[in-house]
């Protein structure tokens, strides 16, 4: 792990790598505000570990790392100082030298990397007129969706979405592509998210304290993580919790009082690989479109096989995820 104060920026950049058992480090570069920049620091530590099980469960030759630029909790992030931190993170990014890949992560895009790939070229989802794959959210949103449907062909006996509530918390890049694709596929959309601005989505809309509680089939969590804490499980009421949230619960024992309540989850290192997937097997292995995007549908196979296995072994999907995890890092 490296830490640097971003000359350019003045902002802590943290790279932090997990694992490279199996490859190359690769995970996003996030933006975020934090209260205290040790806040930031471990959240990049948590994240990198998250990228670890995250390419490992999908079968990726690759290890776990994150970046994060630690915005205060008043920093103004004029465009000037935006540009000055992505140059920053892609300059500490370079002095990995190839073992560690960037890409977009909460709080960046696509042109961001444009920025980051001045000071690196080790970094992913460039926009497709500057080379590369464009936005991670996309094929993220799809592996979302696919594991959404198994999850719920496991709990209901059905993947067929009609009638159905599902509850979407936090309508950012990857929630509002989820809300899409489920509304497409019939069910009624609830929707929250912190900025207030987003009741314009026009979907019906619920209070962000208040989502995750809300009675519905399935709950997505599509916010920031460590959502999902031993003082909410007794208060859900959706028999299916599956959602791109990286570290969704505030420790691995929540996985086992979901369990104990019923409550089928998704481990969220296998929920939301699709952008890992795609992003990997098309810009590092020449992968074709069609095919990556049936390696990020095939997550739902994962999901599957996940879920049945836990029920068969009398085991929780996280800890059945763990040891495949486990598994392919031995
Ligand atoms: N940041 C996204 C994630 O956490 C997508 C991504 C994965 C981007 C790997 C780059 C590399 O999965």
């Amino acid at each position: 792990m490296k830490v640097r104060r971003g000359p350019r920026s003045g902002l802590p950049v943290v790279v932090a790598i997990h694992s490279r058992a199996l490859g190359p480090a690769a995970g996003g570069i996030r933006l975020r505000r934090y209260p205290d920049w040790r806040d930031g620091l471990a959240d990049a530590l948590r994240l990198s570990e998250a990228m670890t099980a995250k390419n490992a469960a999908a079968g990726l030759d690759f290890g776990g790392g994150k970046t994060v630029i630690a915005l205060g909790p008043d920093t103004e992030v004029t465009p000037s100082l935006r540009e000055a931190a992505l140059l920053d993170a892609g300059e500490l990014i370079e002095s990995f030298e190839g073992t560690y890949f960037g890409g977009p992560d909460v709080g960046t895009g696509p042109d961001d990397m444009v920025v980051v790939r001045r000071s690196t070229s080790r970094v992913f989802c460039l926009p497709p007129e500057h080379g590369g794959t464009g936005s991670s959210s996309i094929p993220t949103a799809l592996g979302v969706f696919a594991s959404l449907r198994a999850g719920a062909r496991h709990v209901f006996g059905s993947a067929e979405l009609t009638g159905r509530t599902v509850v979407i918390s936090g309508l950012g890049s990857v929630g509002a592509l989820v809300a899409q694709h489920v509304a497409a596929a019939g069910a009624r959309v609830l929707v929250s998210d912190v900025d207030p601005a987003k009741r314009a989505s026009g979907y019906e809309w619920v209070d962000p304290e208040k989502a995750l509680r809300t009675p519905a089939d399935i709950v997505v969590p599509a916010a920031v993580g460590g959502v999902l804490s031993a003082e909410l499980v007794p208060e859900l009421s959706a028999p299916l919790v599956v959602g791109p949230a990286n570290n969704q619960l505030t420790s691995e024992a929540v996985a086992d009082e979901l369990a104990a309540r019923g409550i089928v989850w998704v481990p969220d290192f296998i929920a939301s690989a699709g952008g890992a997937v795609y992003t990997l097997l098309r810009e590092v292995e020449g992968v074709p479109h069609e095919e990556a995007n049936a390696r990020v549908e095939a997550i739902g196979a994962t999901v599957s096989a996940v879920l049945d296995s836990a029920r068969d072994k009398g085991t929780t999907p996280l800890r059945e995820a763990r040891a495949r995890v486990a598994a392919r890092l031995a």
